[in-house]
């Protein structure tokens, strides 16, 4: 999905940003990344790695760049202003809050829409299977709740077996039950196909339960980056998840809420 271009331009010869280019390790690297709209700068020297198979969450402020910064690796901000350097992968999937499935196609028609290859509907019938929803092949968008929307969304990217895998808070328009089911579905996603993926959110926990790191975006930078060990991440470590929740609430400027 990410445009690639054959060389390392600076800084594109319209004005607009630089696409992303082919990473031929496969990993993503991202330098001095500064995106702006008009006079309004957004990302102001962005540096970010993330390795082959790591999770990373970006956390921060509504209206911080997050997106701004997810758009930039999946090649759509063509219209923005800036420079850089991107590289990113070949196969390159992203989820969205909103599922944006096609209404007037079926479940099965959502997930092999572009798909090429001669076994396409049978890879799409496992992506489904995958995520829970076989049976549902034939359902159309509207017969779906919210959630199994966001499942079919998440069989449509890993049907394209991505090696990054960027996601704009794909959970953040769930119920909290829901938001922890997809939790653990994303997890068992994660560990059969390995993607490097990078998660955007504003929920401090939903970052810590998934993340190996955590991103904290302010002011258009990468202000805090912090690491989260398996036990930290499931709370085995609970003085530990504690304390990691609390630095980045201060990361984010929140005041922790007195018990009373
Ligand atoms: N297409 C656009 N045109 C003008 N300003 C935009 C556009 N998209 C985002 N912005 C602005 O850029 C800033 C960062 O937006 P965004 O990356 O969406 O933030 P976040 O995802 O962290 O909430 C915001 O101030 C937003 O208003
Ligand atoms: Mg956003």
């Amino acid at each position: 999905m990410a445009a690639h271009s054959g060389g390392l331009t600076a800084v594109a010869p319209s004005g607009t940003a630089p696409s992303a280019v082919t990473s031929p390790g496969g990993t993503v690297s991202v330098r001095n990344l500064i995106r702006s709209f008009g006079p309004k700068g957004v990302l102001n020297g962005v540096d970010l790695d993330i390795a082959p198979g790591e999770f990373v969450a970006l956390l921060g402020p509504s209206g911080c760049g997050k997106s701004t910064l997810l758009r930039a690796l999946a090649g759509l901000d063509h219209d923005v202003r800036g420079s850089g350097v991107i590289s990113v992968p070949e196969r390159v999937s992203v989820v969205f809050q909103d599922s944006r499935l096609l209404p007037w196609d079926s479940v099965l028609g959502n997930v092999t829409l572009g798909l090429r290859e001669h076994d396409a509907e049978a890879r799409a019938r496992k992506a489904l299977a995958e995520v829970g929803l076989a049976g549902r092949e034939k359902s159309w968008p509207h017969e779906l709740s919210g959630g199994e929307q966001q499942r079919v969304a998440l069989a449509r990217s890993l049907v394209r077996e991505p090696q990054l895998l960027l996601a704009d808070e794909p959970f953040g328009a769930l119920d909290a039950l829901t938001r922890i089911k997809m939790h653990g579905l994303l997890q068992d996603l994660i560990a059969a196909h390995r993607p490097a993926v990078l998660l955007v959110t504003h929920d401090v926990d939903e970052a810590i339960a998934l993340a190996d790191r955590i991103v904290v975006l302010d002011s258009g930078r990468v202000a805090t980056v912090r690491t989260v060990t398996p036990e930290v991440g499931s709370a085995v470590d609970a003085a530990g998840h504690e304390a990691l929740r609390r630095d980045l609430l201060a990361d984010l400027g929140v005041e922790p809420v007195a018990s009373h």
